[in-house]
């Protein structure tokens, strides 16, 4: 049985895979393939497997690239908004991502922007990297304390939870939330108060933070409208995938000062940032690193490799995410 992985990933996954006695090719460049270059090198081999990135398209073209042979794209993501389903269904090749395995460590980083964009922190590093420190001073940099503060969830997924979780329990936060359907269990570990409208959510929370997957009715689920809805001393964070805000929106109601700032971890188009967005001092930008521990990109690679495993044994991969 053969193998690719389209980018170099923790040796932990490449080894899991050998042991299986497969024979394993890895994409030897640590970048992203081009479209060409990832059909080229599917088509070079005949590969009962794929294992795939967030950055790699997959859709019929690149399906039809690797041969019907191919059982199964694991995606190295929870996310698979970069996966054409129905092609997968038509193909009868299987598709699986990475959930669980990151939840904390995405919730984690959803409050390190939280802290960062709140309390100034990027801000004042630059300003102590400038030479301007001069000593403590009662009104300098003054940020917004997230203890107590209403946190917004939109998306209760394991990612979403798990930010309401830390939020009530580590900060003492009033937790609302809005996602297609309610959850008791949630309710009851956090105090979470459901909102059918998104719309409530965006205007009662002092922090709005997103964690819907990409689907074509959470696309620019931020716009404009509803940024301007936001309270003018109130944040938003997203860490779950760019296209749900409206980028462009977003620089605009930052440049207007209509809301006090954002944390973000994914962009519209990535690589690219919305122009304005990066001389703004009031975001927090990272790239898209909210799963990237070392902790959780071993645990992803293992369960993307247990995908591929099971499926290659013709038994039931653990996550699947489309069934063929
Ligand atoms: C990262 O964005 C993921 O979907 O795992
Ligand atoms: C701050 O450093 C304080 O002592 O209040």
């Amino acid at each position: 049985m053969k193998v690719y992985i389209t980018r170099i990933i923790p040796e932990k996954g490449i080894n899991l895979l050998k042991e299986q006695g497969f024979e394993v090719v890895v994409n030897p460049e640590d970048r992203i393939l081009s479209r060409a270059e990832l059909i080229a090198a599917l088509q070079a081999n005949r590969y009962d497997a794929v294992l795939c990135l967030l950055t790699d398209k997959i859709d019929a073209e690149v399906m039809d690239a690797v041969g019907p042979q191919c059982k199964i794209f694991a995606n190295y993501a929870v996310g698979f908004d970069n996966i054409d389903l129905a092609a997968a269904a038509a193909h009868t090749m299987l598709v699986s991502n990475t959930p669980g395995v990151l939840s904390n460590a995405v919730a984690e980083h959803t409050f390190a922007l939280m802290f960062a964009v709140a309390r100034r922190v990027v801000e004042s590093d630059h300003f102590i990297r400038a030479g301007t420190f001069e000593g403590w001073a009662p009104m300098m940099l003054l940020g917004n304390e997230v203890t107590g503060k209403t946190l917004g969830i939109v998306g209760l997924g394991a990612i979403g939870s798990r930010v309401g979780h830390i939020a009530a329990a580590g900060f003492g936060m009033k937790v609302i939330y809005h996602d297609v359907k309610r959850s008791e269990a949630f309710e009851t570990d956090c105090g979470g108060v459901y909102h059918e409208s998104v719309d409530d959510v965006f205007k009662e929370a002092d922090f709005v933070s997103l964690h819907v997957p990409l689907v074509p009715a959470t696309e620019h689920l931020a716009n404009d409208a509803r940024l301007r809805m936001m309270k003018k001393t109130a944040y938003l964070i997203n860490t779950a995938r760019g296209p749900v805000v409206d980028e462009v929106a977003l620089v605009k109601v930052l440049q207007e000062g209509v809301i006090a700032g954002a944390g973000l971890d994914v962009f519209e188009h990535e690589p690219q940032c919305a122009p304005g967005l990066t001389d703004l001092s009031t975001v927090v930008l990272t790239p898209h690193t909210a799963s990237a521990t070392v902790e959780t990109r071993d645990a992803m690679v293992e369960l993307a490799a247990k995908n591929i495993i099971e499926a290659l044994a013709g038994r039931m991969p653990p996550t699947l995410v489309a069934a063929k």
